[in-house]
């Protein structure tokens, strides 16, 4: 693995930097290469009556911000230019002639509805975004890296690569997935053709911290988190039949691992990463023990599909199928897989940790915090 860095002070765009992922890039980035880096772009979008500068702010002075930057805030901020997302698409309104960067694409739409309806909206957000933002930065581009999923290669099965651009991948579980694998492939291509190096990067779920303090800090609750959610709050009298293929796994990646990871390889030759876990948590064994941390015991784990048309046994369990289920079915029923992590391991080696302990623990946590997002 080559390392690009020239000795001159790098200049980095950051999308999505208020988002679960992108926040700790942000950190990680002025944690671990505040001396090599010269200015960092934040394209930021406002929030109700937050300003982005605003948002900015209240992410760098938030009790879960690390020591370093809570230290070092005056001197993080002097090298932050939070520029209003309205801007996204007039560069020229920030960046000087000549100006190279390299521009990390975390901003992202994670949605994982299967509903005809919001294609399109996925496909605006993620891939038709993703091409715009490509097409526009071209002269400003040093290198572009995308934020991807280990999962835009669809129901896949078996042992999969970090090469998503040369294999036939599975069927795509949702839009999401296409979109983002759709990103992949004009990237790959639009990279050849302009000569800017392009590094797709692409993480599992994201759960909490299993690195950094605070433990199991996320600052957004979506995917597994959202199942727990759904049964904590949710009890009731009612059973349910909870469908899931006994030989798949939960592959859940601590965030502060994932952006260490981004960090330590955007500035390299590496082309495609998964940033996954080795290891995938047991269907059976995690569902259960989400369900028996949030105090859910009303369930039994089925091979069997369970639908409108063979008719639902109780209200909460129409209740799931027609919510978050249908987002979540596609995932606790796809075909048995793992990820090589040979790469990933050279690169950081993922941290040793009990997987069940962690999703007890990281569940735990969301509870205590009532599932609540930050506010930032
Ligand atoms: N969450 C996961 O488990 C997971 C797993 C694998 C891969 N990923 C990928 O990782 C990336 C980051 O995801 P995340 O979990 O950090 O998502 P997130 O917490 O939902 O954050 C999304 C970020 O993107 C920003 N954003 C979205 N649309 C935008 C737009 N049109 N203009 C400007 N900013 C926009 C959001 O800004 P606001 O704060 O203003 O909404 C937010 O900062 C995404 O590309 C996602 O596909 C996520």
């Amino acid at each position: 693995m080559q390392n690009n860095m020239q000795n001159k002070p790098m200049n980095i765009i950051l999308t999505g930097a208020t988002g679960t992922l992108g926040s700790k890039v942000l950190h990680t980035l002025f944690e671990t290469k505040f001396n090599e880096i010269n200015t960092v772009y934040l394209l930021v979008r406002k929030k109700g009556q937050m300003s982005p500068n605003e948002r900015v702010i209240n992410m760098l002075e938030s009790e879960f911000a690390p020591e370093f930057i809570q230290k070092k805030r005056k001197d993080v901020l002097a090298k932050i230019k939070v520029i209003d997302a309205t801007a996204i698409l007039n560069p020229e309104l920030y960046l000087t002639k000549g100006e190279l960067c390299y521009f990390i694409h975390s901003a992202g739409y994670v949605n994982l509805s299967v509903d005809e309806v919001n294609k399109e909206e996925i496909f605006k957000e993620n891939y038709h975004f993703t091409k715009s933002i490509f097409n526009t930065y071209e002269k400003f581009l040093k290198k572009f890296i995308y934020i991807s999923t280990a999962f835009s290669i669809g129901d896949l099965g078996g042992l999969i690569g970090d090469d998503y651009i040369e294999i036939e991948g599975g069927a795509y579980r949702n839009f999401y997935e296409a979109s983002k694998h759709a990103s992949e492939k004009f990237l790959t291509e639009a990279g050849k053709e302009k000569n800017i190096p392009i590094q797709i990067l692409r993480p599992s779920v994201l759960g909490g911290n299993a690195m950094d303090s605070p433990s199991f800090f996320i600052s957004k609750y979506m995917v597994f988190y959202l199942f727990a959610k759904f049964f904590h709050n949710n009890a009731s009298n009612d059973h349910i039949r909870i469908t899931a293929n006994k030989d798949s796994g939960l592959n859940i990646i601590p965030t502060d691992y994932a952006a260490k990871v981004i960090v330590s390889v955007f500035n390299t030759d590496v082309k495609q990463l998964n940033i996954v876990h080795s290891k995938a948590t047991d269907v059976t064994s995690g569902i259960s023990k989400i369900l028996d941390t949030v105090g859910f015991n009303k369930y039994n784990i089925t091979q069997d599909i369970v639908s409108k048309t063979i008719g639902f046994e109780s209200k909460l369990e129409q209740y799931y199928y027609e919510t978050i289920g249908v987002h979540l079915n596609p995932y606790l029923t796809s075909k048995p897989y793992e990820w090589d992590t040979s790469l990933l391991e050279s690169i950081l080696p993922i941290p040793k940790y009990d997987l069940e302990q962690y999703l007890e623990n990281t569940v735990k946590f969301a509870k205590l915090k009532n599932f609540r997002n930050q506010k930032w």
